[in-house]
């Protein structure tokens, strides 16, 4: 009997001791979609002055929206048709699966602190527009004009340019040729994912993942949205399972780019059940594009996915313009922050 069932644990640690020994030395563990290396070191900082996975992430997509990371995290960029800069943010604890959440978050600039807000100060998961507004003007957050003349520039010479590109269909006039007022016509075509026009600068949203020593996970992201996006708008990065995702049972991931496809595809949830299954990161994060690419070929994303013993991955969807996406690492075996890419399937 001893025998028996001394052989299978055997096994289980042959099997395991690499791992643990290799995922040991990897923890903790900071992740981030694009080369927004500040924010990656932030993060870092925040974990080895004792802070939690949740503050790191919160650390870090603060660090791109005072940065203005690439124009797309944070104010002064990205506006709306009216002109306006609305933010996106979203927080999630894998420990016990609260989620805080802001979307379409006007007049205040630090949007990942407001998701924080909500998540450790209500019940609630995600607030939006007007009211989140009000929200965090009642949790003590600046209101403030989040408009530049960067971002009044760049409005200004899409109206010049008959408000081209836009993201209506079946109105007229036809948006492809004018500005709005728009009003629906009555001819609808059908919606053609496979033929989508997709700019790839100006989704840049930062999402992180963030693997302690003890295996807690935590994954954020924080936008302005999608450049002239209709007033209102809100993408993946707000909601809980597309914009990022984090199961201490599992591991943690985040997406980013055209927010409006992946939105429909919950990418980091699908990634994180991916990893549960028993696929590596790397792995996990392809599979998610390839199910993306089967009805919308030529969509503009990337995910990133990391397991809680520290192995981590990407994957992006390969376009003439978009044919490598970078990522930062932060581990406890690199002991810096690295820019990494992967090349696009
Ligand atoms: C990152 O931080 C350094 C040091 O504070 C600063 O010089 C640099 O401009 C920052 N990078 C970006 C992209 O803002
Ligand atoms: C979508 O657009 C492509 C390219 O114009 C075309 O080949 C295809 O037939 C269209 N599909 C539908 C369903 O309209
Ligand atoms: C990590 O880097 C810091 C400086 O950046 C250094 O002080 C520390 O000794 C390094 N740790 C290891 C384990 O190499």
């Amino acid at each position: 009997m001893a025998r028996k069932s001394n052989l299978p644990e055997l096994f289980v640690l042959v099997l395991l001791g690499p791992a643990l020994e290799v995922g040991s030395s990897r923890l903790p563990l900071v992740l981030n979609t694009w080369p927004f290396k500040n924010a990656t070191e932030a993060a870092w900082r925040t974990l080895l002055s004792g802070g939690s996975v949740l503050d790191a992430v919160e650390s870090g997509c603060a660090m791109c929206e005072a940065e203005q990371c690439d124009g797309t995290v944070g104010f002064g960029g990205s506006p709306d048709e009216l002109g306006e800069t609305t933010l996106d943010a979203m927080i999630m604890d894998g420990t016990t699966m609260a989620v805080g959440a802001v979307g379409d978050l006007r007049r205040i600039k630090n949007a990942i602190g407001v998701a924080r807000k909500v998540l450790e100060h209500t019940t609630h998961t995600l607030l939006v527009g007007e009211s989140a507004t009000k929200f965090a003007e009642s949790m003590g957050f600046t209101n403030e004009d989040l408009s530049t003349r960067s971002s009044r520039a760049i409005h200004s010479d899409w109206l010049a340019r008959k408000c081209q590109p836009n993201y209506w269909r079946n109105v007229v006039p036809d948006p492809t040729k004018h500005c709005g007022p728009y009003k629906p016509s009555d001819v609808l075509e059908p919606s053609n994912l496979t033929y989508r026009e997709t700019d790839v600068h100006g989704h840049d949203t930062i999402g992180m993942v963030v693997i302690h020593k003890m295996g807690r996970t935590a994954a954020g992201t924080s936008t302005n949205g999608l450049k002239f996006k209709i007033h209102g708008r809100i993408g993946d990065s707000p909601v809980p399972g597309a914009g990022a995702y984090a199961d201490d049972t599992a591991g943690a991931a985040a997406a980013t780019g055209d927010g409006d496809t992946l939105l429909r595809f919950l990418p980091s949830y699908q990634a994180v059940e991916y990893m549960r299954g028993g696929d590596e990161p790397s792995v996990a994060c392809q599979k998610v594009i390839s199910r993306i690419q089967k009805y919308s070929p030529k969509f503009f994303g990337a995910v990133i996915c990391a397991n809680v013993i520290g192995s981590y991955g990407a994957a992006c969807n390969k376009l003439p313009t978009f044919t490598q996406f970078s990522f930062m690492v932060y581990n406890s075996l690199k002991n810096q922050s690295t820019e990494e890419k992967v090349d696009c399937i």
